[in-house]
């Protein structure tokens, strides 16, 4: 068993900034993750980090862009908190080493992104999440935190009250990758999650293979809500064969996209007057799909993104990773041919339903991140805000957790009496737990009630593991992870219609029941990654279920979600979130409203053009 005050789990930007926060607020604090800290997803982040730097621009101006295109879905405390705290938590990261790119008069170059009114986007050249995650491990290494990296996450340890808001999370279980052994983590004063997206949950994503919602679905199973899941962000520029990022940056840099028949078609065919390939991502990833559906793709799938005419010297200047990438994984030279693109599942804008302090509804469990819903993003997330949301609500979750006074936040969690819980929507199939393998962080297992919160729960993990092992055959997990994907991208991707989704769900339902007879074929205790991504698999399809299921309630147009059906955002109806919570096994929907009053404006919803 080990000890800490304070147990953040994952080592990407949000969970180092939160260590770094709650070690500063006097907390023993350590990291659990099941990557090595630099070889988080953080590390991928290629673009940069909005905040308002310059003259000119300011922080109510980042909030108003913000609250647009978030499609009026984000909640403006939070849109507010990020607009002003991004500055200086930007800086904070300057003054720790971050090699920001510069002018030559030595200023850091801030450069356009799309849903932008102001070139607010700081950046180190286009990996910029790269130098994010070095110069904050040299932070947690200098200030002695202690990281147990690769010792994955499996369970929190929570107690088991009916009602989640009267629930302690009192740690996690975590298997050790190298050994095979599954020990307890005990948290004296919290846990904070900060696992990242649930990108594999679809088959052609921007994410990494780690990134499997882990955090997800343990909170929900622990009683605290997954928010507004249906908003999946699809990033306009993947590489058609296998995902892999191009940044925004290129657009920003002035990267032009064409269709089949050489057609600028961002402003020709009328989908952005003002700001073509610079409006917001949703928009620009709709374009680019109809554009294909209508017979002006390349290949049928792709169209062009043409950085050429920005000059070689500008490029090795500021978008050299992107000439490596598209050499490496597509055999293209951006220098001299245009790069094939198309929409690929890149993030999240729902998660773990928390306030501004990153707090959930469960006592002593926080979340900060991408596998958080604060919620800054609501509908549709602007390029370029990621990575403040990491460092601004990781370092308030870390201060916070470690027991310093944020002050009351304005944003509720949990089931209360400001929830709306009709919802007659006629499901496919019955959601939830199948079988035996419910894995419920506060079930108890038939392990001996006298024992302590933790014990029990990493006597359950034990159990799991054991039981996993001893099977010899079955279906492997790859199986099911497959079938999962191909649903998600099939049905639950940029164009979603009533009959898309209801088949989705139903695939997820067979993926749960054949996982009652999944196996791991690899028998060794050290390094089996075979068992671990067993595991994620289990946790993918609660994320995917809760994913379908808000995208089957929400009968409207909003942002990233889009409705066959309903084909216009409903705001009379619609201005609310979606709360998903695993009660005793089975998922149940409720709502929130939406919070439009900032500090001294209510951002009123309008028509939402670029
Ligand atoms: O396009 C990009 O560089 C990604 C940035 C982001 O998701 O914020």
């Amino acid at each position: 068993m080990y000890e800490h005050d304070v147990i953040v789990v994952g080592a990407g930007g949000a969970g180092l900034r939160a260590a770094i926060a709650a070690n500063e607020a006097g907390a023993d604090t350590a990291i659990v993750s099941k990557l090595h800290p630099v070889r988080s997803h953080t590390g991928a982040a290629e673009g940069g980090i909005n905040a308002a730097l310059q003259e000119g621009d300011d922080w109510e101006l980042h909030a108003y862009d913000t609250m647009k295109g978030s499609d009026y879905l984000a909640d403006a405390p939070a849109v507010e908190t990020l607009a002003q705290d991004a500055p200086e938590d930007t800086i904070t990261l300057e003054h720790w080493g971050m090699p920001f790119s510069r002018e030559d008069d030595g200023r850091v170059s801030q450069r356009p992104f799309g849903g932008l009114s102001y070139p607010r986007t700081t950046y180190a050249g286009a990996e910029t999440g790269h130098h994010l995650l070095h110069t904050m491990y040299e932070q947690v290494v200098k200030r002695g935190i202690q990281v147990y990296d690769e010792w994955y996450v499996m369970n929190l340890a929570t107690t088991d009250e009916d009602d989640p808001n009267d629930r302690q999370c009192e740690g996690v279980v975590a298997y050790d990758v190298q050994s095979g052994t599954v020990e307890g983590f005990k948290a004296n004063q919290s846990v904070i999650l900060a696992t990242g997206g649930p990108g594999q949950a679809f088959d052609h994503t921007t994410n990494a293979v780690s990134c499997t919602g882990d955090g997800h679905a343990m909170a929900y199973r622990a009683g605290a809500p997954l928010e507004d899941m249906e908003f999946i962000q699809f990033h306009p520029t993947s590489l058609p064969s296998t995902g892999v990022l191009i940044s925004e940056g290129v657009r920003g840099e002035g990267g032009i996209l064409y269709n089949n028949e050489g057609e600028r078609f961002m402003f020709e065919h009328g989908y952005a007057n003002n700001s073509g390939e610079l409006a917001s991502r949703d928009v620009v990833a709709r374009a680019e799909l109809t554009e294909v559906n209508e017979g002006r793709g390349i290949e049928d799938e792709y169209v062009h993104l043409d950085m050429r005419h920005l000059g070689e010297e500008r490029i090795m200047d500021r978008l050299e990773n992107i000439l490596h990438l598209a050499e490496d994984f597509e055999g293209v030279d951006g220098l001299i041919e245009p790069m094939p693109v198309k929409p690929g599942q890149h993030y999240a804008m729902g998660g773990i339903e928390v306030d501004e302090n990153g707090q959930t509804c469960v006592n002593g469990l926080y979340a900060a991140g991408e596998c958080a819903c604060v919620s800054v993003h609501g509908g549709n997330r602007l390029g370029g805000n990621a990575l403040p949301e990491l460092i601004v609500f990781g370092k308030r979750a870390g201060r916070h957790a470690a027991g310093e006074d944020l002050g009351e936040p304005e944003i509720r969690t949990g089931y209360g009496d400001d929830v709306e819980d009709e919802d007659d929507t006629e499901l496919p199939v019955a959601p939830g737990a199948a079988g035996l393998d419910s894995s419920d962080a506060v079930a108890d297992g038939g392990v001996a009630a006298e024992t302590g919160t933790l014990e029990r729960a990493v006597e359950r993990e034990r159990e799991r593991v054991d039981r996993l092992m001893e099977r010899d055959e079955g279906v492997q997990h790859a199986e099911i992870r497959a079938k999962l994907q191909k649903a998600m991208t099939d049905y639950v991707n940029v164009f979603r219609t009533e009959d898309g989704i209801k088949k989705a769900l139903k695939i997820i339902r067979e993926c749960r029941e054949e996982y009652q007879n999944v196996y791991v074929d690899d028998p060794s205790r050290t390094f089996n990654t075979d068992l671990q991504h067993t595991i994620e698999t289990r946790n993918l399809i609660d994320v995917a279920e809760t994913i379908a299921l808000g995208a089957l309630v929400r009968n409207e147009f909003r942002g990233a979600h889009w409705r066959q059906e309903n084909q216009i955002r409903d705001d009379e109806n619609w201005l609310k979130h979606t709360l998903v919570s695993w009660d005793d096994g089975a998922p149940d929907i409720f709502y929130r409203p939406v919070i439009l009053e900032g500090q001294d404006k209510t951002y009123e919803p309008k028509v939402r053009s670029y």
